[in-house]
């Protein structure tokens, strides 16, 4: 019996459990995807329908990784506020637009799309009119960035919108997801058995391998002519608390531990003072999913002053009554209007975004001179049951979109000699909201 061969039979055992317990984590992760991608709500028995899906979309499954995940983040960035992949938000639902439009299209319209409908551009002035003339900003993106977006856009196609949350999933759970919903999962569940296949064949080896070491021990065992080396082999353990007490496991643990301490400690020092996420519970249960969503009221039907000066009002009880005097009055929180009015007190809202008092921020330069949508800040309003504060309101929030943003100039003719100046200064960069002092301090401090 080669008794070499015999002492290295632990460390191929060790070896093999260490694989196998990655391959059982990398299996948990891969659970743990699936999991992700049937809570956005893709159809659980589309799954198998699926899997050949997995074969005919190589824009999906064999695209380039990189190029998607860069787009996720830009799309999440500059496009999720307005749209979404698989349903109409501001904007069009975006799913399919490879199909609808060539990237040749798509590339001056996502740079400037009031350019292409001013060319005249007639699917473009036809979706213009379809969405009542809203204009979708420009973005100074690249051709490449645009691409990845799109590269994004195209892998998401047919999964259940993965920008807004579960609530809204539960809404799209059915039909949205359709039939070529399951190309992610269907990949997911080909890793999944594939994993499962080669954890079957580890747990195969590693005990056919224990069986073939104990029954060469008993071999040994047997035999009289033992030397030192070989009875050290029959008497040899594997010494846990040795391997527990080692200068490299406590090194291992302890820097893991260290860095989790430095990122928590880091991340709740960044958060000092922010309350991006704020979403108090409101006296009423009033939801925006139901009033600007679902029935389209307009926002300035209840902030009426939003257009006009310096604050966004909050309704009062008064506006709800045009419609509550006769909808859901028997509902308990309806009554609790009716209440607040016979007690001629205000409904007590809890105020979500707040500036302090040092910051100066003007709603109408914003919605009615800039001509941004209040989805550009405050997020997907019209699908938020409970309303919660969608960005950061930082200096720096502030300053980065003051930075990028090209001034609406069209039609005002206060920027006419400003842009005139701008252009024989500057020839060829954009004029954006700083190149017109937005970024000077005593524009937002008193
Ligand atoms: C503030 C809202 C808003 C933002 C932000 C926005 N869009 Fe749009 N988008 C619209 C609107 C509204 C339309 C419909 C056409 C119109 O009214 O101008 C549209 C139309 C489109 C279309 C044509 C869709 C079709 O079905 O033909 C594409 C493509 C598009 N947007 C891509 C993007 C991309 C990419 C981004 C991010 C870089 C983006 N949009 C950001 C509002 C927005
Ligand atoms: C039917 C009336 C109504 C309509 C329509 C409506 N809102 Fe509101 N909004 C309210 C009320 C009431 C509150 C205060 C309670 C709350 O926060 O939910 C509020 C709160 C808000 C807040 C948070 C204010 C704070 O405390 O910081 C924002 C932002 C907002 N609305 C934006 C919008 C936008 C954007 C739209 C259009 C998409 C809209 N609202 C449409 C009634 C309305
Ligand atoms: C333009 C009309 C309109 C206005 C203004 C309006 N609502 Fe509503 N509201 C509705 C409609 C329509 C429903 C849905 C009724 C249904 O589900 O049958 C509703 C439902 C509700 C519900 C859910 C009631 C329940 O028990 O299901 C609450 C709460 C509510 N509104 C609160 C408010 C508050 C608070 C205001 C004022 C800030 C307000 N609404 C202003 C039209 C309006
Ligand atoms: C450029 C970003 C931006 C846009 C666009 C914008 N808001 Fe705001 N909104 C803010 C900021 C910042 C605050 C906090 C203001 C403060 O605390 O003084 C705010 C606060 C509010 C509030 C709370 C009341 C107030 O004025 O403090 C409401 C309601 C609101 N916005 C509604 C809207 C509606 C409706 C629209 C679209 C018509 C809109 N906003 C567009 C940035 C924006
Ligand atoms: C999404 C982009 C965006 C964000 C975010 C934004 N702004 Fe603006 N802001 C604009 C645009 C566009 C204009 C130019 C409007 C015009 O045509 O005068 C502007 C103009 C201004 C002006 C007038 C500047 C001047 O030259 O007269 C002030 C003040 C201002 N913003 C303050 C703020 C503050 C404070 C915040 C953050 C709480 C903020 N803005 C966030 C886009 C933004
Ligand atoms: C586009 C608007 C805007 C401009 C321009 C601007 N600020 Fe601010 N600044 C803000 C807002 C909004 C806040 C509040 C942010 C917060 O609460 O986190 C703020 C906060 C601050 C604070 C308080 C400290 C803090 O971080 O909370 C200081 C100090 C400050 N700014 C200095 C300056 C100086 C100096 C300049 C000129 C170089 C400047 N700001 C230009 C919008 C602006």
């Amino acid at each position: 019996m080669n008794s070499n061969r015999l002492r290295s039979l632990p460390h191929l055992l060790l070896a093999l459990l260490l694989t196998f317990a990655g391959a059982q984590q990398a299996l948990a992760q891969a659970a743990g995807a699936t999991a992700d991608v049937k809570t956005q709500g893709v159809v659980p028995g589309a799954t198998a329908a699926a899997t050949p899906a997995t074969a005919t979309a190589p824009a999906a499954g064999g695209g380039d990784a990189a190029a998607i995940a860069a787009g996720d983040a830009l799309f999440k960035g500059n496009c999720a506020q307005c749209h979404a992949v698989n349903e109409q938000v501001v904007g069009p639902a975006l799913g399919g637009i490879t199909k609808r439009r060539p990237i040749s299209w798509i590339l001056p319209w996502v740079k400037n799309s009031s350019k292409v409908v001013a060319g005249g551009d007639d699917y473009a002035v036809a979706l213009f009119n379809k969405f009542n003339k809203q204009q979708m900003p420009s973005f100074a993106l690249s051709d490449k960035e645009i691409t990845s977006i799109v590269a994004y856009i195209t892998s998401q196609e047919g999964q259940a919108n993965p920008g807004v949350t579960a609530q809204n999933a539960a809404k799209t759970d059915g039909a949205d997801a359709g039939a070529a919903g399951g190309t992610e999962a269907g990949a997911g569940k080909y890793v999944d058995i594939l994993l499962i296949v080669l954890v079957v064949v580890l747990i195969v080896l590693v005990v056919t391998l224990v069986i073939i070491g104990n029954l060469m021990k008993d071999v040994l065992r047997g035999r009289k002519d033992l030397d030192g080396r070989d009875i050290e082999i029959l008497e040899q353990r594997f010494n846990w608390s040795k391997f527990y007490h080692s200068p490299a496991m406590r090194g291992v643990v302890g820097t893991v531990f260290a860095l989790v301490l430095l990122y928590e400690g880091v991340q709740s020092v960044m958060a000092v003072g922010l309350t991006q996420g704020y979403q108090p519970t409101q006296p009423i249960a009033f939801s925006h999913k139901l009033h600007a969503g679902e029935h389209q009221i307009n926002c300035a039907y209840c902030h009426t002053s939003v257009y006009k000066s310096k604050s966004a009002n909050i309704p009062s009880a008064n506006i709800c009554m045009n419609c509550h005097s006769q909808i859901k009055t028997e509902s308990p929180e309806i009554k609790k209007i009716y209440r607040a009015i016979e007690r001629h007190q205000p409904i007590q809202w809890v105020r979500i975004h707040n500036l302090p008092d040092l910051a100066y921020f003007n709603h109408s330069q914003h919605t009615q001179v800039a001509g941004l949508q209040c989805q550009t800040c405050h997020g997907p309003i019209q699908n938020m049951e409970v309303v919660y504060q969608y960005s950061a309101l930082t200096m720096g929030w502030c300053i980065n979109c003051h930075r990028e943003m090209p001034l609406n100039t069209k039609d005002n003719k206060y920027y006419d000699n400003l842009v005139k100046l701008h252009d024989t200064k500057n020839a060829g960069a954009p004029f954006t909201v700083s190149s017109n002092g937005g970024t000077e301090c005593s524009k937002c401090h008193y």
